[in-house]
């Protein structure tokens, strides 16, 4: 990236020769991405995130059909917030949101998706793995549904894109639109990309200099445009065995006193995710004791103006908010070693220990 934050300034848009260099750069890239997503070189958008680009695939296609018959958006009940927070804005077009359940495993109840189409359906949107389950869809099932009925398929693969197993693509699964986000596959901030299959109407959310073919006004964001691609370039195919191993050691070593949301040795889940609680203890209280021992992991929760809101992604899966104040999650990477995993389940105990102490004490 360095390069483009310095000596290559050049804007894309322009004709002179740094410009076109950096045009040239952008193009290389949106054929890096193109190629993991198995989409045309045109069929790829740059965005500043995966929000914007879950965003702009749900806004973008319900500001093309805002004449049209199809007035119905369904959502699955445990999707990202930049998918459901979409609804107020959908509801000021014209269009009834509803949620599709899930099952204990944040899986779509594809029987409740079935009996929710109909003509009037536009899109749906149903994520590709779990951010906080680290479960997958079954995407085909899903696509085949919305296909039948005619409505379009948001795919947020946020959380796949950089699993050498489940990567997400265009070409070889039933969807119409795929999101994206560089920080999750050891890329930059603020980068992420939306791939729209050719024909499919989307309209800008961004109006200005028609970049992005018009989809996405506003100059590009080179360097992180860059970094994206290069992280993507770096993904390998064993990379899921690394993340794999180490998430099982991780899992072996917390023992039985935690407990899984889902069953993590089977194909269908993320190979670095672990989420899980220990009953009776809360997740808040641990990740504190374990900033400090050095462990980053994360809770369901979102907080809020001070206010720690329980997950609705555990609400929707049947937790009761008791529950979902207990949820946590530790995700690993293919660079996490044996060792690491050993050393942060022997924190993760003693953390648990911790609390639990402070608890009977209390
Ligand atoms: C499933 C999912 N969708 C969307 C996003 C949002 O992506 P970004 O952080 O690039 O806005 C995330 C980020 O955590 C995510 O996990």
């Amino acid at each position: 990236m360095e390069p483009w934050l310095g000596s290559e300034f050049g804007n894309p848009s322009s004709l002179y020769e740094e410009g076109r260099r950096a045009k040239a750069a952008i193009d290389e890239a949106r054929e890096t991405l193109a190629g993991r997503l198995g989409c045309l070189f045109g069929e790829i958008v740059f965005t500043s995130s995966g929000t914007e680009a879950a965003n702009l695939a749900i806004l973008g296609a319900a500001l093309a059909h805002v004449d049209g018959p199809r007035r119905r958006v369904l959502f699955g009940a445990a999707e990202h917030h930049c998918v459901l927070h979409c609804e107020p804005l959908l509801a000021r077009l014209g269009f009834r949101v509803e949620l599709v359940p899930v099952d204990r495993q944040a899986r779509t109840d594809l029987d409740a998706l079935e009996r929710s189409m109909g003509p009037d359906v536009l899109l749906g949107s149903f994520m590709h793995a779990n951010n906080e389950w680290g479960t997958l869809q079954d995407v085909e099932a899903i696509g085949s549904i919305l296909q039948r009925h005619g409505a379009l398929y948001l795919l947020d693969a946020v959380q796949t894109l950089g699993s050498s197993e489940f990567g997400p693509r265009l070409d070889t699964l039933p969807v119409d639109l795929i999101a994206v986000s560089a920080h999750k596959v050891g890329g930059p901030k603020g980068v992420g990309a939306l791939a729209v299959r050719s024909g499919i109407p989307i309209r800008p959310l961004i109006v200005g200099g028609g970049q992005e073919r018009e989809v996405r006004g506003g100059t590009e964001n080179v360097a992180a445009i860059i970094g994206f691609a290069a992280a993507v370039k770096a993904i390998r195919e064993d990379d899921d065995s690394f993340k794999r191993a180490a998430r099982d050691r991780f899992l072996g070593g917390v023992g039985s006193g935690f407990v899984p949301s889902a069953d993590y040795t089977e194909s269908d889940t993320l190979a670095g995710h672990a989420h899980g609680r220990f009953p009776g203890l809360n997740a808040e209280s641990i990740l504190i004791v374990l900033d400090r021992l050095g462990v980053s992991a994360s809770s369901g929760a979102a907080c809020s103006s001070g206010s720690l809101e329980p997950s609705h992604v555990a609400l929707s899966c049947g937790w009761s908010p008791a529950e979902a104040a207990e949820a946590l999650r530790f995700t690993f990477g293919h660079q996490t070693t044996l060792e690491e995993a050993i050393w942060a389940a022997e924190r993760v105990l003693r953390a648990a220990e911790q609390v639990a102490s402070a608890r009977t004490i209390a």
